[in-house]
């Protein structure tokens, strides 16, 4: 994900992009850059890291000019670098991009390009459009865009503008986010409304395809058919802080439901046109993953549980124990690791300062590392051998939600890659779960849905409890540790997760008339001793909530309230179990007043020990 701007217009264009992309910052923060446009005169400041940087720059040596793009970068591919940043210019520095998206047939473009003797000098797949635009280009931009466009699969939003065209901006969007906002004396570009809301509030919501031609009299938008078409103008009513949660009213919530799409960008784009999985960033031989003999999953909080779940997937698959440790522990066990252990690292900052000490610890001693993280360039990713980036987009609140579920898709596909790779998992078995993986983003949407109302219900009903019980088997425990984690950090009620058959042992002298237990029971294998351990807490006056799915109807009989979810083999079950206990913990949060995107006491990346 990542933020773009565009204006035209009589005033000076650094500072409204300056401005614009202050107000994206929550979509990327790992580097920024503008091209300004003044007569016939391109000129691009662009870094990496924060945007603070960018606007220094331009403070102290500004830049004249009242046409311009704008970009703040989240990094997938290429590192975060002066040089991956946007604009990308193509070889004879004439025309400058901005692109929110991804090229998925960068590769064959690029092969393509260099034939035709063009040089890469970054890492992005923007460069790739900016050069073949410039491969089609006779004296008319536009008409070059509308060629170059016709040959990119992916998604993408651009903002282009040349020294050759003094006085336009061309834009395109296809299946990534652009408005148009119409001023009185000037046109705005932005992936987001925030961007443009201090200068207007009349914006057009631009279609897939649509190609627009801006100069500061006048605007043209072309349908993908070619066709000059008109779009409503519209009024925005928001303010600019409602508006970068797109409408939600925390970023917790906005991240619960953009679920779907972090999970499908997880998983889509690792697919070759054979439908296997490919994974540029592991280099991971199969002669070195079949002399592997223990591996390690290190992590802490909230992607600790990921690794929980990583290491049932993952034992299946490399058929070899796997370990599952919290990063604290961890660098002070004596741990026996040598050449033949991998160590998976979890990290949704990539910066955690005991997850990352036992990344260091576990190199020193000759393990090989493999990383997941979502922030590409992060410290954790520097320091891994190989890497899988969970491509989730920021996470702003403080409590995992995507990140956690991009995490779980992660170990799926690393499951599925390694059991092909070491010829663990046939092809017929290897497809069937790709498919049940593939299809799992609509049902992550339909249990966003269903689940919305019964957890405010539940939020309701527990909001005033001291002390509340998850209970689960197997897989359905790993989730009981995620829900009552995220639980606690937000409504600061005092919630534990226990394995269900392991209360008589000792916990179930805590249930008295009331207490709200909490049941996940999605997992077949077990689903009737879940049942039983229900029973024994209902019996001692528990207030039982079941969270199963829809084919197990009699748990009613033993619950005090059910919430259905849909049905996946056991397996895949974790990714729709966590759905749930994230609204029930949102919105009791949300009933006791508590701040529900920066919980007390925490902060989203812990780089103190
Ligand atoms: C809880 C949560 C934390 C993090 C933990 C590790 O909702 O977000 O438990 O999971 O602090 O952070 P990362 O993944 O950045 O290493």
């Amino acid at each position: 994900m990542c933020g773009i701007v565009g204006y035209i217009g009589l005033n000076s264009a650094s500072t409204i992009l300056l401005n614009g992309l202050e107000k994206l910052e929550y979509r990327g923060y790992d580097s920024a850059g503008v091209t300004i446009l003044n007569n016939n005169k391109l000129t691009t400041r662009k870094f990496s890291g924060r945007l603070e940087r960018l606007a220094d720059s331009i403070n102290q040596q500004p830049i004249a000019g009242t046409i311009g793009i704008g970009h703040t970068r989240w990094a997938t591919h290429g590192e975060p670098s002066d040089v991956n940043s946007h604009p990308q210019l193509n070889n004879d520095q004439t025309i400058a991009i901005v692109h929110n998206g991804i090229i998925e047939n960068y590769l064959s473009l690029k092969n393509f390009l260099t034939e035709q003797g063009y040089t890469f000098y970054s890492e992005t797949d923007t460069e790739i459009i900016a050069n073949l635009i410039g491969f089609h280009y006779e004296n008319d931009l536009f008409a070059a865009v509308r060629k170059a466009i016709k040959q990119l699969k992916g998604t993408y939003a651009l903002e282009i503008v040349s020294s050759k065209h003094p006085d336009e901006i061309i834009a395109v969007r296809y299946e990534s986010p652009l408005v148009l906002g119409i001023g009185e004396d000037a046109f705005y570009l932005a992936s987001d409304i925030p961007a443009i809301l201090n200068q207007t509030k009349k914006v057009i919501y631009l279609e897939n395809g649509d190609l627009v031609r801006l100069t500061k009299e006048d605007y043209e938008i072309y349908d993908q058919a070619d066709n000059k078409v008109e779009r409503e103008i519209k009024e925005v009513t928001w303010d600019v802080e409602a508006a970068s949660k797109e409408g939600f009213d925390h970023f917790m919530l906005k991240e619960i439901y953009q679920q779907p799409e972090a999970i499908q960008h997880t998983i889509e784009r690792r697919l070759d046109d054979e439908g296997y999985i490919q994974l540029d960033d592991i280099q991971l031989s199969k002669l070195e993953l079949n002399a592997i003999r223990k591996v390690y999953i290190v992590a802490c909080g909230t992607a600790y549980h990921a690794g929980l779940v990583g290491k049932h997937i993952l034992e299946k698959a490399l058929q070899v124990d796997v370990n599952a440790e919290i990063g604290s522990e961890f660098r002070y066990n004596d741990q026996f690791i040598d050449d033949k252990t991998l160590v998976i690292i979890v990290s949704q900052s990539g910066e955690t300062a005991d997850t990352l000490a036992s990344l260091r610890e576990a190199k020193s001693k000759g393990a090989r590392i493999l990383s997941i993280t979502n922030v590409v360039g992060s410290s954790v990713a520097r320091e891994s051998d190989d890497i899988f980036y969970t491509w989730a987009g920021p996470e702003i609140a403080v409590a995992s939600t995507k990140a956690y579920t991009t995490q779980l898709v992660a170990f799926y596909m690393l499951g599925l890659y390694f059991g092909r790779l070491k010829g663990t998992l046939s092809d017929q078995l290897y497809k069937q779960h790709l498919n049940e993986l593939q299809s799992i983003t609509k049902q992550v949407e339909r249990t966003i849905n269903n689940c919305i109302e019964p957890a405010k219900v539940i939020a309701e009903k527990i909001k005033d409890s001291h002390s509340l019980f998850y209970l689960g088997r197997g897989l359905d425990y790993t989730s009981a540790l995620e829900a009552s984690l995220k639980l606690k950090e937000l409504s600061y009620i005092h919630a534990e997760a226990f394995a269900a058959g392991e209360l008589k042992h000792g916990t179930i002298a805590l249930i008295e008339e009331g207490t709200p237990v909490i049941a996940i029971a999605t997992q077949t294998k077990t689903y009737d001793k879940t049942i039983s351990n229900i029973k024994s807490v209902k019996a001692r006056g528990a207030y039982v909530i079941g969270i199963t799915t829809t084919d197990n109807e009699d748990i009613e009989q033993v619950c005090d309230k059910t919430i259905y979810i849909a049905k996946k083999s056991d397996l895949f079950m974790p990714i729709l179990s966590v759905i749930a206990p994230q609204l029930i913990a949102y919105y009791t949060s949300l009933a006791k007043g508590n701040d529900v995107d920066k919980p007390r006491n925490l902060a989203k990346s812990v780089t103190v020990e």
